[in-house]
């Protein structure tokens, strides 16, 4: 039997505190990125969608368990309707404990929405960009460079705290470590480089494709003499200091971070899952639908959330070790990485 008050902090059965919540708004993207997207993707209908009220509720419910951070993610968030109003609305939530409100993008619509997101309090973003070659990144992600690129660089103008994602693939972007390096020195921009992960949408993913932390580093060592580490404290990333800039190395495959993990994530339709690699997640639409804390459900979703989180796995390895055949039914674009 479990007694929750309104503050009990949600934790698993390996001791790990949530305080990070990831949140897919939508699951529909402009970009097909070959690491992500399927080719024939099933978009969510729309009217299976979450709504934003439903969603505040949830983010009010969870910072009163003990998130601090949220990050908005998609498909591509900023296809959603309306998430420029939600990220100010969410800014009501700053002072019950929550300290961070972020969002992933592919930057397409960047230039557009820097200023409103800015004005919103959104208080840092992450873009990815892996390719500064205009034809490896229009293979990659279908799409043209030219609008991330000036979205980048509006996002930086109004203020905005920016950082860039790069996911390696073997034989295709890997010549774009050291050229990648050198622009983010030149504007002075975090740069992440993260580890192929089992997640892609039609499932074609190999270790044989993985680019890992050790050859990164390689690589970065036949340019820069002085490369750093700095300690990695709940964050995927693993932090260089190459040559005075820093460089992020997320290794999910090489060297997990997940005895560290304090995230959670829920999809655009509801459905709550307790790790990225989790197999299947738990459908709490209905639930957060009727979300009110007068209202009874609200003890049969933290006793659901209770187990849910309690019996996260230990880690990455751990559930690739034991599933059989490919890891997941559902891919990155509808979970938002
Ligand atoms: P920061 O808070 O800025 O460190 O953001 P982030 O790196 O957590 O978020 P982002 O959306 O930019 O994700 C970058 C990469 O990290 C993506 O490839 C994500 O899939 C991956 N990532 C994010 N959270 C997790 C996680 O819990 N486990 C693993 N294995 N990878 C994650
Ligand atoms: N492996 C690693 N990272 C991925 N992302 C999307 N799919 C994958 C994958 N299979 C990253 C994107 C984006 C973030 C949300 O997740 O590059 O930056
Ligand atoms: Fe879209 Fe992001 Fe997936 Fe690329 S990685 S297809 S930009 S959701």
């Amino acid at each position: 039997m479990i007694h929750l008050t309104k503050n009990t902090a949600f934790i698993d059965q390996y001791g790990r505190q949530k305080r990070k919540l990831r949140i897919s708004v939508t699951d529909r993207c402009n970009f097909k990125c070959s690491y992500c997207m399927p080719e024939h993707p099933e978009w969510i209908k729309k009217h299976k969608l979450l709504s934003f009220e439903a969603l505040y509720q949830f983010c009010k419910f969870m910072v009163e368990h003990g998130i601090e951070q949220i990050r908005i993610t998609g498909g591509e968030p900023l296809m959603r309707q309306g998430v420029v109003h939600f990220i100010a609305q969410l800014q009501n939530l700053k002072p019950f404990g929550l300290k961070r409100i972020s969002m992933t993008t592919n930057g397409h619509y960047l230039s557009q929405y820097a200023l409103s997101l800015k004005q919103a309090g959104l208080d840092d973003l992450n873009v990815s960009l892996d390719s500064l070659d205009e034809q490896q990144f229009k293979q990659l992600t279908q799409k043209s460079i030219k609008p991330v690129l000036a979205g980048i660089a509006e996002a930086q103008l109004v203020g905005l705290k920016v950082k860039i994602n790069c996911v390696l693939i073997k034989h295709c972007n890997e010549n774009q470590i050291l050229p990648l390096v050198h622009w983010a020195k030149h504007h002075h921009i975090e740069l992440r480089f993260i580890e192929f992960m089992p997640l892609d949408g039609d499932q074609r993913w190999s270790t044989t494709q993985v680019v890992t932390e050790q050859e990164i580093l390689s690589e970065l060592t036949t340019e820069f003499k002085k490369i750093d580490m700095v300690n990695q404290a709940h964050e995927p990333a693993r932090r260089y200091i190459v040559d005075g800039t820093v460089i992020g190395i997320i290794s999910t495959i090489s060297h997990s971070f997940c005895h560290q993990c304090d995230r959670l994530r829920l999809t655009a339709q509801g459905d709550f899952y307790n790790c990225l690699f989790a197999e299947k997640g738990l459908n709490i639409k209905s639930l957060l639908e009727k979300l009110d804390e007068h209202n009874p459900e609200i003890l049969d979703l933290e006793k659901q959330l209770y187990y849910a989180i309690w019996f996260k796995e230990k880690g990455f390895s751990e559930i690739y070790s034991k599933s059989k055949s490919n890891l997941r039914k559902i891919s990155m674009h509808m979970l938002g990485g």
